[in-house]
């Protein structure tokens, strides 16, 4: 039955006079604020806010909290996403006064602990990629794979080489093309032989003196590691580019192949997939980066840099391209990562990936006879099924599905991606989920493809809305209250 339960925006509750908090009178001689900001600096009057009880605002953030799937409440398995559990410890170490009360701006000296936490992060993180610098300044994935592009194009330049081109796998999440181009460079697709991997040929192809970098992510976007990674690592090189390694699927080699090592110059992590930050809203993030010798002079500043005792923030690198984001980067999310790393340590992280390509394993094992899986019987830590069949015998598409696991309390996979399978569904379980839950969703995917066709087109049914039309969602969004049209009563 859908939830109706309507949740009023906070305005429309507001009662004149009701309040959460009742100051005591002021014990000290009033100013008039006239006195205290220019009269430019002044509203007319007072903004409309609303005016509520303490229990109307708890009410109404508690439920609108409860009509959102998270990870802390439902199974995510959004595949490329890596929705993990998020340990709590790393939330209560992140708001220890210590740290969370620091301000950016305060004296080095009185900032010892903090980065003396990130200069360890950075040799964790070059460690694990297998590579010899790293940056903590980009605040996402894709703001790292810029930052990296804006790193190679200082190197090429140095070089007296301005090369144009950025190629990337038809495979490849739509941040890589798009990284490219926002730094300048012309995006180049290489194609993906039927088994999912770079179509070798296709590379050679076009490979030439105005490659600038290679992206490949790895394991890809299918779940599938590319063997030849060393040779492609080769072909590029031998033309004069870089390989970039999009970070984005770290959770499924950690502690056993290093990017580095595989012939990688550079690469970002996403430390709200791989070392369970938070995702949400679209942020909080980060994307830190890590690259070779011969390119970290053009790192962005601050570097957290060692001196004997006494760490600092590094800004006096002639060479390098500057600053990408405010201060010393998403401090709050890299001391989660942190925590993660130090909790773990090298064996246990090993143990992450190693679960988390055995729970995607197993799941795949038994959804493949539900939605064949194109790309075979094995995968690393996430698997592309496709509804293609069922949608040409009984006109039910990737979409239906997932929206209809909404109703058995499933937060859903994502379709449509990678673009290279027809009705794609991309499943990622992650290494904190039991036996019993992979089951469950197996079982209930299952129980899906039996219902008929009319009940699925129309999911979810227990939602508080169902379809929107997320074209117009996009495209004009409503993001002023009251809505046009609606009076305020
Ligand atoms: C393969 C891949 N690359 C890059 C990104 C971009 O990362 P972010 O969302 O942190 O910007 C993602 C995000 O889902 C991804 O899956």
């Amino acid at each position: 039955m859908r939830n109706t339960r309507a949740i009023l925006p906070l305005f429309e509750l507001s009662k004149p006079g009701r309040r959460a908090v009742r100051w005591p009178k002021s014990d000290v001689p009033e100013t008039p604020l006239e006195q205290l900001l220019p009269r430019e600096a002044l509203a007319a009057e007072p903004p409309a806010l609303p005016e509520l009880a303490e229990p109307d605002v708890v009410r109404h953030f508690t439920n609108l909290s409860t009509l959102n799937m998270s990870v802390d409440t439902h199974f995510y398995p959004l595949g490329s996403c890596t929705m993990k559990y998020n340990p709590k410890r790393n939330e209560r170490i992140a708001a220890l006064p210590g740290l969370a009360n620091l301000h950016p701006y305060q004296p080095e000296h009185t900032l010892q602990g903090l980065l003396e936490l990130l200069w360890e992060l950075q040799a964790m993180l070059a460690e694990i990629a297998g590579l010899d610098a790293v940056s903590l300044q980009p605040a996402a994935g894709a703001h790292g794979e810029m930052t990296a592009l804006l790193v190679a194009r200082a190197y090429f330049r140095a070089l007296g080489q301005p090369r144009t081109k950025v190629l990337a796998p038809d495979s490849s999440h739509g941040t890589n093309p798009a990284s490219a181009a926002v730094v300048g460079f012309e995006s180049v697709t290489v194609k993906s032989t039927p088994r999912g991997f770079v179509d070798l040929d296709d590379l050679r192809a076009k490979l030439d003196a105005e490659t600038a970098v290679f992206m490949i992510t790895n394991p890809n976007t299918l779940g599938m590691f590319d063997r030849h990674i060393r040779e492609i690592a080769d072909l590029v090189h031998e033309a004069g580019g870089l390989i970039y390694l999009d970070g984005a699927n770290m959770n499924a080699v950690l502690g056993i192949s290093r990017p580095g090592d595989c012939g990688a110059d550079m690469m970002h992590f996403n430390p709200h997939k791989t070392f369970s930050g938070p995702h949400g809203g679209g942020g909080p993030g980060a994307g830190p980066i890590a690259v070779r010798k011969t390119l970290a002079p053009y790192l962005p500043v601050p570097v957290v840099e060692r001196d004997g005792d006494t760490f600092r923030l590094d800004f006096d690198r002639p060479q390098t391209i500057g600053r990408v984001r405010s201060f010393f980067g998403n401090v709050g999310v890299l001391i989660r990562a942190y925590c993660y790393l130090r909790t773990h340590g090298p064996d246990g992280l090993r143990r992450v990936s190693e679960n988390a390509v055995l729970n995607a394993n197993y799941l795949l094992s038994r959804v493949k006879h539900i939605f064949p899986v194109p790309q075979g019987e094995r995968c690393m830590h996430e698997f592309v099924a496709s509804a293609a069949k069922l949608k040409a015998e009984k006109g039910v598409s990737a979409m239906d599905i997932a929206k209809r696991l909404l109703d058995y309390g499933f937060h859903a996979p994502t379709v449509y991606f990678p673009l290279t399978v027809r009705e794609a569904i991309m499943i990622e379980p992650t290494e904190t989920e039991s036996k019993e839950t992979l089951d469950a969703f197996a079982q209930t995917l299952f129980r899906i493809t039996e219902e008929p066709a009319d009940l699925l087109h129309d999911a979810p049914h227990t939602t508080m809305t169902s379809r929107p039309d997320e074209v117009q969602a996009a495209r004009k969004p409503v993001v002023v209250w009251p809505e046009e049209g609606r009076s305020e009563e």
